[in-house]
């Protein structure tokens, strides 16, 4: 088979640039090594930078999104039992977030690309290996659904493929460089059959830990609760959990609604970082590049911002013959996405408490927490970070 750009992975990054590239004009193939079904099924991030939004509108993708997501214009953070709002809108010049799930994301976005192109994503087609990036005429080899083995010969390759795809692997260890870590403590995930217990997002520090108040509809709340990250989900029961988020959450005057908890999953905390993103033909773009710690929720939204870098300069490269924007595209990427570590990574430690911690400690995020309460400037700051840094101009 043959196509102008082979995409390695249908997760947000290489959905979002397939139909930028389709925009484009530009033909592409997605090979995703799940079948549909899981990669619909997979529970993970849930709030969607207003630019991002704000793309889905534009290509056309977001019919259920407007009908069926919340647009979220404040958050509130937590401390000490006192609740701080923070009116994103008022400190951003009106922007917002959305809080609609990836994996709604994921079957829009499925469901218009295969309309449009049919047998544009190969579902249970695992990329094994690709060759000749270094030159001219570079190949993805894969598996096919049967089992037999397929070849996917194309311009430009581009491992869209999260943390442990192969894609990374394929840029020689003597320029690749990494940078991380990895954070002493984890997040519990629950999915919950419950009203909502509060109208906004809260991210909470309190007692043992941290502990965040999401939604996904009217009927199913998200909450998530810092655990140990060696935790089997069976070290923490219902009841346990209720105790914990109870205790997390308190304020006077309210009480968090609870409900039957119908998933759970424990997921790590790291922060990481490949550089560069390009060698040769092939590209990386999303997880398969880059990590961050949830509490910033920049993960699904860093990757549609590096594809959206990404999609203009193939365009540039493939219509133009200009290849200035693939030269530049690990420098452009990687300057937002060590913005989205740094933002991430202030989160995370102002939020939770590390194992270690003394009472100076302690003392010390609170007064980060103290100083956002403060300091309009500290809350601007906080502001325009979770609601996205602007998309860079296009040229
Ligand atoms: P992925 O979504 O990981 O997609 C990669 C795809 O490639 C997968 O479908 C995989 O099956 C496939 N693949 C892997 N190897 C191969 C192969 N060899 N061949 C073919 N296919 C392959 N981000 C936010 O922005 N906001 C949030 O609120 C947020 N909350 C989160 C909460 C949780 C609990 C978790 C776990 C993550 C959260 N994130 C959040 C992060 C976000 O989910 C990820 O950053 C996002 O999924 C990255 O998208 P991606 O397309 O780069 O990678
Ligand atoms: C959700 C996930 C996050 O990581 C976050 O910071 C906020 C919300 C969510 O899944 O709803």
């Amino acid at each position: 088979r043959r196509t102008q750009v082979g995409i390695i992975g249908c997760g947000p990054a290489g959905l979002f640039l397939a139909h930028l590239l389709a925009r484009a004009g530009i033909d592409s193939l997605i090979l995703e090594a799940r079948s549909r079904a899981a990669v619909e099924g997979t529970i993970r991030a849930g709030v969607l930078e207003h630019g991002v939004a704000a793309l889905m509108q534009e290509l056309g993708l977001a019919g259920r999104m407007l009908r069926q997501a919340d647009r979220h214009a404040g958050i509130t953070l937590q401390w000490r039992s006192q609740r701080l709002h923070l009116d994103l809108a008022a400190l951003t010049g009106g922007k917002a977030v959305t809080v609609y799930a990836q994996h709604e994301v994921l079957k829009d976005l499925v469901a218009a690309r295969l309309a449009a192109a049919p047998g544009s994503i190969l579902f249970e087609a695992p990329a094994r290996a690709v060759e000749g990036i270094e030159g001219d005429h570079p190949a993805i080899l894969f598996e096919t659904a049967e089992g037999g083995a397929g070849r996917l010969d194309c311009d430009h390759i581009v491992a869209a493929d999260g943390f442990h795809g192969i894609g990374r692997g394929a840029i020689p260890a003597s320029i690749r460089q990494e940078y991380g870590k990895t954070y002493p403590y984890g997040w519990l995930g629950v999915l919950v059959e419950a009203p909502r217990s509060w109208p906004e997002l809260i991210y909470a520090s309190q007692g043992d830990g941290f502990s965040l108040l999401s939604t996904r509809s009217p009927t199913v709340q998200r909450l998530y609760l810092q655990c140990d990250p060696a935790d089997p989900v069976e070290a923490w029961d219902d009841a346990r959990i209720w105790r914990e988020l109870g205790s997390r959450l308190a304020t006077d005057g309210w009480t968090l609604t609870q409900g039957k908890i119908f998933q759970k999953s424990v997921i790590p905390l790291r922060s990481f970082v490949c550089a560069p993103l390009r060698h040769g033909r092939l590209f990386l773009a999303g997880d398969a590049a880059h990590i961050v710690p949830p509490t910033g929720a920049k993960g699904l939204n860093l990757a549609v911002a590096d594809v959206l870098v990404l999609s203009r300069a193939l365009s540039r490269a493939i219509h133009r013959g200009d290849a200035s924007g693939l030269d530049a595209y690990s420098d452009t990427a990687l300057a937002r996405v060590w913005q989205a570590q740094r933002f991430s990574a202030f989160m995370t430690r102002m939020l939770h408490r590390d194992p270690g911690e003394t009472p100076f400690d302690t003392r010390l995020r609170e007064a980060q927490l103290e100083q956002i309460a403060l300091s309009p400037a500290a809350a601007t700051a906080l502001a325009e970070n979770y609601v996205g840094l602007p998309f860079p101009a296009e040229d």
